[in-house]
């Protein structure tokens, strides 16, 4: 009886100790905390690690490239497999693949990509993202169909569509490139887009609130015929500020169309009160799992093929970009 005890110890501990020593440890580092993108996919790559018997410590940057690097020395020096890394400052990544090639360890970038040549320095750098230039068609997009269907939206009726542009922080690829072909989308679509005012709020919706509370008041609502945010939170802070001076509140007469990026829940909830036109969807569950099960294949060495998602050029992973709506309003 004693003997056969002690043999059933034996297993379970050689079982608890075989299954421990091959938990793969990932260390994540998101650029700040407090954004509600950033939030869902935090939230997709913890259950896709709890879900795959990974263990994953996720730091917070605070919007500081010097806090992050301190973050990622922290998580070398204690042995994780494997780091996922939404750089702070995305041209600042290659010091960050440096650390991990001289660590051996694959480095997953996310959100934020670096630059190719800093991808290509080290064969085991990856980037998770989504097609920016996608998801700034798709804006422009939901603004030219909003004026094919209504006409009157074209305020001064001169064939142009009169614009305030809220942009996300600086050299962000989302900024650049969301700016950039939501305009040419309206241009595709056959009306002339005029950028009558324009600014970064930092994809912060209390900063786009202020700056949209401003520009109301130098430009005046009825001179206003789109917003254009390049995410929803800065999309939300320009409904606000709308609101606040009694347009988008449900008067067909006193109403701007507003659109924005991510389709965030509060993003949603707005257009269904018909405050916001309609936003373009930035897949963060997809984003998050897709990025964890390539961390994972890359420290155990496993076939990346087998993770479910396409990796591109042997480096990217890209989740498609989808465009939201909420019907006629
Ligand atoms: C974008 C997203 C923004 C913000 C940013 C952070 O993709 O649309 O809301 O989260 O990433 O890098
Ligand atoms: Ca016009």
């Amino acid at each position: 009886m004693r003997k056969i005890f002690i043999l059933a110890l034996t297993l379970i501990l050689a079982f608890v100790s075989c299954s421990y020593s091959q938990e793969i440890k990932i260390g994540a580092c998101i650029y700040r905390f407090n954004d509600a993108f950033m939030l869902r996919f935090r939230n997709a790559m913890q259950a896709e690690s709890e879900k795959s018997g990974a263990k994953i410590s996720i730091a917070d940057g605070q919007d500081d490239q010097n806090t992050q690097d301190a973050q990622i020395d922290e998580f070398i020096a204690n042995g994780v497999n494997v780091l996922i890394v939404n750089p702070v400052d995305r041209m600042s990544s290659q010091p960050i693949i440096d650390k991990a090639k001289q660590a051996n360890i694959p480095v997953v970038f996310i959100n934020r990509e670096p630059a190719p040549e800093m991808l290509n320095s080290y064969e085991k750098a990856y980037y998770v993202g989504a097609n920016a230039e996608e998801s700034g068609t798709q804006a422009g997009q939901l603004i030219a169909d909003y004026f094919k269907a209504h006409p009157e939206a074209d305020k001064n009726h001169d064939g142009k569509i009169q614009f305030i542009m809220l942009r996300g922080q600086n050299g962000h690829q989302d900024m650049i490139l969301r700016s950039k072909y939501s305009v040419e989308a309206i241009k595709a679509a056959g009306y002339e887009p005029v950028e009558i005012a324009g600014a970064i709020a930092n994809w912060d919706k209390l900063e786009a609130m202020n700056i949209m509370n401003a520009f109301l008041m130098s430009i005046g609502p009825e001179n206003i015929e789109a917003v254009i945010a390049n995410n929803d939170e800065m999309a939300l802070g320009a409904v606000e500020a709308l609101k606040n001076n009694d347009y988008n509140k449900g008067d067909a007469n006193a109403y701007i169309p507003v659109v924005g990026v991510d389709a965030n829940a509060s993003a949603l909830e707005a257009m269904d009160k018909g405050e916001m036109l309609g936003t373009v969807l930035n897949d963060a569950d997809n984003q998050g799992i897709s990025a964890v099960r390539l961390a994972l294949a890359l420290a155990e060495g496993k076939d990346l093929n087998s993770i479910g998602y396409t990796i591109t050029d042997n480096k990217y992973i890209w989740i498609p970009y989808q465009k939201v709506t909420r019907g006629e309003k």
